[in-house]
Order: structure tokens, then C-alpha cells, then sequence
């Protein structure tokens, strides 16, 4: 769907239902956003010496280079309670130093630093006070800190009606002049893609994403998501890609790339699938320890450009037997990012004409492997893949000459 058809579809679906179709236009996100969240490798247990050797890491590993900018501490660094003014606090035993001084030591290393909330009235797990009615003096300390981002849970919201929870802090957050990029994490309970691009720059679609395949879809839903492998989140974002775009993006949550449960194979079909839908690029990975295959994954750079694209149209599923499906994603130079991915338990081959992506049968569009970095020159028809198990291939097609 072009863009076109997307507003005046947007616009009908909200005058229905007294939403809006505008964009939160605060100049950020412009692009979806990069970095590393503390919660999947350490959830509660984190503390500042953590994040510094983060920090660190993103730069010595060249991820930093690579595009990765944010590094964001998610639940476990409040104290339990606020100050006798209200304002939040650092846990002085895993924060002693306090949240500017880490603020300050991401910033001297070349990197923004992300924050994490609640819009209710606790975090998530209890790890602190919420923001429920804090909002404007929530915003502000995290601005007088150096906050660059700040992630709003949804635990403990009983009672809030979430759009109206959000628009608290994305108001709070205008209204204190300094940039920050919001990130909505209501998981997708109450559809924020039709309500979040007005005031977030991105918007968890789901609940937690898990470093398996495909486990937790027996799992009961509790506060605090639901984690699930990433292949049962990548099924939900089907019929969301319309609502994404420069500056407002669907979020279906942070990459598990590198972590225990997914093979290599797994972690580069994950890394791939999340660059053509466009999603937020937020590693969850020990960056000081991750395999030398990790890193090419994270770093791989003709990847993170598909993801990056300044396009910002998300890819769709354009074929699918069931194990073997082939995704496409247009991008702004005119060629498209096509990828073959198998869910099978063997090798798969799969085939795409170039008529599938719209191109006429004489199209010779140049072709180029985006993890083999192999041109593979003009290519008439289309392209068949020999695909490995919980694998991909990926190309990028180019209909005129590919400036690589
Ligand atoms: C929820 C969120 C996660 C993480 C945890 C922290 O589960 O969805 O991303 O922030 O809370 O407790």
C-alpha cells in the first residue's frame, strides 16, 4: 500500500472510531531507532558499572559505527520510592554516581541515553514508582538528566485508559523542549498503532519477544507481557505494516540476536525479518561478550540499510506454503529487499518472479546477496533461493545499475 492510500485509509478508520491520522512530528526517529536495552539479558539486575562497560562496548565493537546510538536502562534502576519532592531517584546501591552522571558518561562516549518508565502506577515486577500522575515532573527530571529516550511500560494501569496514560507523557515530554524519543510499551493491548503515531515515535505491537523460536503460545497472559518466541510476534505484525513511517514506528520489541536460545541461523532469520518490517533495531545481547558471528549479524551493514531505509515503508509477506515464505520490501532507490525465509526442519527452495514484485517479465534487475556481500549480476525472471533450515536469504534487486 502507498502512502496515499494509507492516509485516506487511516482517515476513514479514524473518523470511525475519533482517532487522528497525524504523525508526532518532534524530528526524531526519522528512521527506525538503534541501540541496546538492558532488560532481556539482565532484567532487574543491573547497575551503573554495567551500563558504562556497555557503553563501551558499543563503541569498541563498532556497533556505535554501525548505527547503534541509544543505550537505554530498563526496569530495576529506581529507588522504591520518590524523594520527598516527588521526583524519582536512582537505587543509590546500584546507581550510586545517579542517573546523570551515567547520562553524562554515555554521552562522553558518543551515545544517547534511553530511560525506562510506567505509565501506571508502578513499573513492571514493582521496580519502582510509576508515572502515573507524575508526568510533567517525570519528564522534567529526565530532561534536567540528559535523557534522550524514555520507554513507557503498562504495568500496574488498571483502570487508565491508555491512550490518554500516553498522551500525559508524550505532552509532559513537548512540553519540556528537550528531545526525546517516546517509546509506547502497552504491548499492542489496545491498538496503539491507530492512536500512538500522533504522540510516540514508536509502539510495542505485542507483548515480550523471547530468545526461542516459537515457545509461549500456551502462555496465559500476565502484566507485564507475555513473552513468546519471535517467530509467534512476527505473525502479528502482518496487517500493521501500513501504520509505520519516518518518525513513528511499529515496535514488535527488542531483538534477541546473540542470546542463548536461538541458533545462528535463528538470530541472522530474526535480524532480517525485523530490517523489513522496519522495526526499531534494539539489541538485548551481552555486547561484551558476543560471538564474532553475532557481530557480523548486528553489524551487518547492507542489512541495517534495508532497515534503515529513509523510505520507512514496511515490507509485507508477498508468498507463503505454510514453511517456506518470501518477504518483500520496496525501498527508496527503487529496488526492493526480497527475503526467503524457512520455517522448515530442511533445506527449502523457494523462487520469486519479478512480476511478483510488480516489475514487467523482461525486468534484469541487478541482484546482489545482502549476507554473502556477493553481487550476482543481472538476473532475468526472477530468483530462486535454496534456503537452509530457520533460515534466510536475502537479496536486494535493483532494476538500474547498484551503486556497490
Ligand atoms: C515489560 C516490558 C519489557 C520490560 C519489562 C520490565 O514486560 O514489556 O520490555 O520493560 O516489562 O519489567
Amino acid at each position: 500500500m502507498n502512502r496515499i492510500t494509507f492516509t485516506l485509509m487511516c482517515a476513514s478508520v479514524a473518523a470511525l472510531l475519533g482517532l487522528s491520522c497525524a504523525a508526532l512530528e518532534n524530528g526524531l526517529a526519522r528512521t527506525p531507532p538503534m541501540g541496546w536495552n538492558s532488560w532481556n539479558s539482565f532484567e532487574l539486575n543491573i547497575n551503573e558499572d554495567l551500563i558504562r562497560s556497555m557503553a563501551d562496548a558499543m563503541v569498541h565493537t563498532g556497533m556505535k559505527d554501525a548505527g547503534y546510538q541509544y543505550v537505554v536502562v530498563d526496569a530495576g534502576w529506581k529507588n522504591k520510592t520518590r524523594d520527598s519532592s516527588g521526583k524519582l531517584v536512582a537505587d543509590p546501591s546500584k546507581f550510586p554516581s545517579g542517573m546523570k552522571a551515567l547520562a553524562d558518561y554515555v554521552h562522553s562516549r558518543g551515545l544517547k541515553f534511553g530511560i525506562y518508565t510506567d505509565a501506571g502506577t508502578e513499573d513492571c515486577d514493582g521496580a519502582g514508582p510509576g508515572s502515573a500522575g507524575f508526568e510533567s515532573l517525570d519528564a522534567a527530571t529526565f530532561a534536567e538528566w540528559g535523557v534522550d529516550f524514555v520507554k513507557e511500560d503498562w504495568c500496574k494501569s488498571d483502570g487508565l485508559n491508555a491512550r490518554s496514560a500516553y498522551t500525559k507523557m508524550s505532552e509532559a515530554i513537548l512540553a519540556i523542549h528537550r528531545p526525546m524519543v517516546f517509546s509506547v510499551c502497552e504491548w499492542g493491548d489496545n491498538q496503539p498503532w491507530l492512536w500512538a503515531p500522533a504522540i510516540a515515535n514508536m509502539w510495542r505491537t505485542t507483548g515480550d519477544n523471547k530468545d526461542c523460536w516459537d515457545c509461549g503460545q500456551d502462555t496465559k497472559r500476565k502484566p507485564g507481557g507475555y513473552p513468546r518466541g519471535w517467530t509467534l510476534i512476527l505473525d502479528d505484525q502482518r496487517a500493521l505494516q501500513q501504520y509505520g513511517g519516518p518518525g513513528h514506528w511499529n515496535d514488535p520489541d527488542m531483538l534477541e540476536v546473540g542470546r542463548p536460545g536461538l541458533s545462528m541461523e535463528e538470530s541472522r532469520a530474526h535480524f532480517s525479518l525485523w530490517a523489513i518490517l522496519a522495526a526499531p533495531l534494539i539489541a538485548g545481547n551481552d555486547l561484551r561478550s558476543m560471538h564474532e558471528q553475532i557481530a557480523e549479524i548486528l553489524m551487518n551493514k547492507e542489512v541495517i540499510a534495508v532497515d534503515q531505509d529513509p523510505a520507512g515503508i514496511s515490507g509485507t509477506r508477498i508468498k507463503s506454503d505454510g514453511l517456506s515464505e518470501i518477504w518483500a520490501r520496496p525501498l527508496s532507490d527503487g529496488s526492493f529487499a526480497v527475503l526467503f525465509f524457512n520455517r522448515g526442519q530442511s533445506y527449502t527452495e523457494s523462487r520469486v518472479t519479478w512480476r511478483d514484485l510488480g516489475w514487467s517479465a523482461d525486468a534484469r534487475p541487478s541482484v546482489r546477496d545482502l549476507w554473502k556481500h556477493r553481487q550476482l549480476g543481472k538476473i532475468a525472471h526472477g530468483f530462486s533461493a535454496s534456503v537452509p533450515s530457520h533460515s534466510v536469504v536475502m537479496i536486494r534487486a535493483f532494476e538500474g545499475p547498484m551503486a556497490h
